[in-house]
Parts: structure tokens; C-alpha cells; sequence
């Protein structure tokens, strides 16, 4: 069963309707409302070679973002976040577009990029995006850290 499989048992589809029909009302587009009903890479992963721990951004909502690194290259991304909407689909996004990037190509990716993949969000949540950000940008410089010092990988699980 895929990982988006795996959460599309939590809501019937009638349910599912109503909740994309409030949704986008509310003004949320048919990317963020498919990525919050599915997101995609949601769970830890305890096997890994980066996470941010736990980042709390300043609307006091957390994620958590753990990657597996194959060389140089991005192979597993995977995350947790709070029920926000907006922080659900940009962990969602941000883990997709991590997988296949190298490391440094990662660091480059932006809350824009979120956003733009995402076909935006409504003004008052485009700071979930940021979360997903900052969270990303914390497990790579755990990443790049465990690189330079893998003794350390003994404490880091
Ligand atoms: Fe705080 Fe979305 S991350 S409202």
C-alpha cells in the first residue's frame, strides 16, 4: 500500500466531498485540499540521516522532518506536523520536492516553491509554508552535521 493509500481511510467519501466542497469556500486550492485529505510521506521514520526534531514556528503550530540520504541525493523524506491545514500540505509538498534533490538543492527550496506547487494558500495560512521552510532547512543542517561528525549518529536516534 502506497504512503498517500495508507491515509485515505480517514475520511468516507461522502465525508470527503462535504470537506473538499468547506474547503474550498474557505478559499483552499484543489492541491492543498488533496495534499491535507493525502498527504504524502506523514509518519516518522526511525531509520534516518537528518531530522529537524521537532520546529515550532511563531504561530506556535510544530513539524517534524526526517530524510534518508542515498550519497549526495535526497531518497525518503518524511513528516509530522499539527492538524493545521496549510502545515499538513506544505509538509506534504516540501517532502516531495525534497526526494531527488541533492542536499545543497534542497537548502535552496523556499517557502515560494511551496506555495507556487501548491497553487497557494489563503493569505492568512501562506506562513505554514514557511514552517515547512524552516523545519526542512533544520534536518538538512542535521544532515550536513551527522555528515561531519557520524560519531554522533549514536546519540541521534
Ligand atoms: Fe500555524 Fe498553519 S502552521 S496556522
Amino acid at each position: 500500500m502506497s504512503e498517500k493509500a495508507e491515509r485515505t481511510d480517514r475520511f468516507d467519501a461522502a465525508d470527503e466531498c462535504e470537506i473538499e466542497e468547506s474547503l474550498r469556500r474557505d478559499g483552499y486550492s484543489p492541491a492543498v485540499i488533496d495534499h491535507w485529505l493525502h498527504p504524502r510521506n506523514f509518519g516518522r521514520m526511525t531509520s534516518h540521516d537528518g531530522s529537524s526534531g521537532v520546529y515550532t514556528g511563531p504561530c506556535g503550530d510544530s513539524m517534524a522532518i526526517w530524510l534518508k540520504v542515498n550519497g549526495e541525493t535526497i531518497s525518503r523524506a518524511r513528516f509530522i506536523s499539527d492538524i493545521c491545514i496549510g502545515a499538513v500540505a506544505s509538509g506534504s509538498m516540501i517532502t516531495e520536492l525534497a526526494v531527488d534533490r541533492s542536499v545543497t538543492e534542497a537548502m535552496w527550496l523556499t517557502s515560494s516553491d511551496i506555495l507556487e506547487a501548491l497553487g497557494g494558500l489563503p493569505d492568512e495560512y501562506a506562513h505554514c509554508a514557511l514552517l515547512a521552510e524552516k523545519t526542512l532547512q533544520e534536518a538538512l543542517r542535521d544532515h550536513n552535521a551527522l555528515k561531519a561528525t557520524p560519531w554522533k549518529r549514536i546519540y541521534s536516534r
